[in-house]
């Protein structure tokens, strides 16, 4: 996709901040420094238009994105970061619920696992509510770039047997360091959205 426009909206922490022009939506869902923010910079082309860091827990809002007029990113705060009260943790809970039980714009979830790993028991639980709320998810597989090809099928089948992949939900290998699954990666986020 060409990237004409992309411009930070809001941190919002509640509902009645969150955009009302009905732009179809994609937020993103993952652990801690996993690379959600990295992810959203390389799709649009944008150095750090998304705020990224090595400190993770860092981001406790969801940030919106526009794109081209067209759609939304919004970046989840992050889980599974140790250090995080249990309070924070709880708060963390109920706006992810609150955005995804009444999100009427969402299109899908995309999930971002770090392919070198096998997904957590808060990946795991991730997942199994976007089953449990039917919403469909794109898993996207980054940092490819920091394994050898040889070994991403391996970990490919890995990641989804442990988080037991619905058939129709798209898995994309990514890197935001070479940007490899780019473009497969908008395709698959256009085809939620246009006819
Ligand atoms: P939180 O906002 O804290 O939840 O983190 P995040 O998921 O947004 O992660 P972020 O994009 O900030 O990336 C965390 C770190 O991983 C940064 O140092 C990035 O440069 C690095 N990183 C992200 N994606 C990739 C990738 O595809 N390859 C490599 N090699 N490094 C990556
Ligand atoms: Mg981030």
């Amino acid at each position: 996709m060409k990237i004409h426009q992309s411009e930070f909206i809001i941190s919002a922490v509640g509902p009645d901040q969150y955009p009302d022009d009905a732009l179809p939506e994609f937020a993103l869902a993952g652990r801690s420094n996993v690379g959600k923010s990295s992810l959203i910079n390389k799709l649009i082309q944008r150095k750090n238009l998304a705020r990224t860091s090595s400190q993770p827990g860092k981001t406790q809002q969801l940030n919106y994105y526009r794109i081209n007029d067209e759609i939304y990113f919004v970046d989840f705060p992050g889980y599974g970061y140790a250090k995080v009260s249990k309070s924070e943790r709880q708060k963390w809970g109920k706006m992810i619920e609150a955005y995804l039980l009444n999100r009427e714009p969402l299109k899908a979830v995309l999930l971002v696992l770090d392919i070198r790993h096998a997904p957590s028991k808060d990946d795991q639980l991730m997942y199994d509510w976007m089953l449990h709320f039917n919403i469909p998810c794109i898993i996207v597989a980054t940092k490819a770039d920091k394994i050898s090809k040889n070994k991403w099928g391996a970990h490919v089948r890995q990641i989804e047997q442990t988080i037991g992949r619905r058939k129709q939900d798209p898995l994309v290998l990514f890197s935001s360091e070479s940007g490899m699954g780019r473009d497969e990666l908008w395709d698959v986020i256009q085809s939620f959205y246009k006819q």
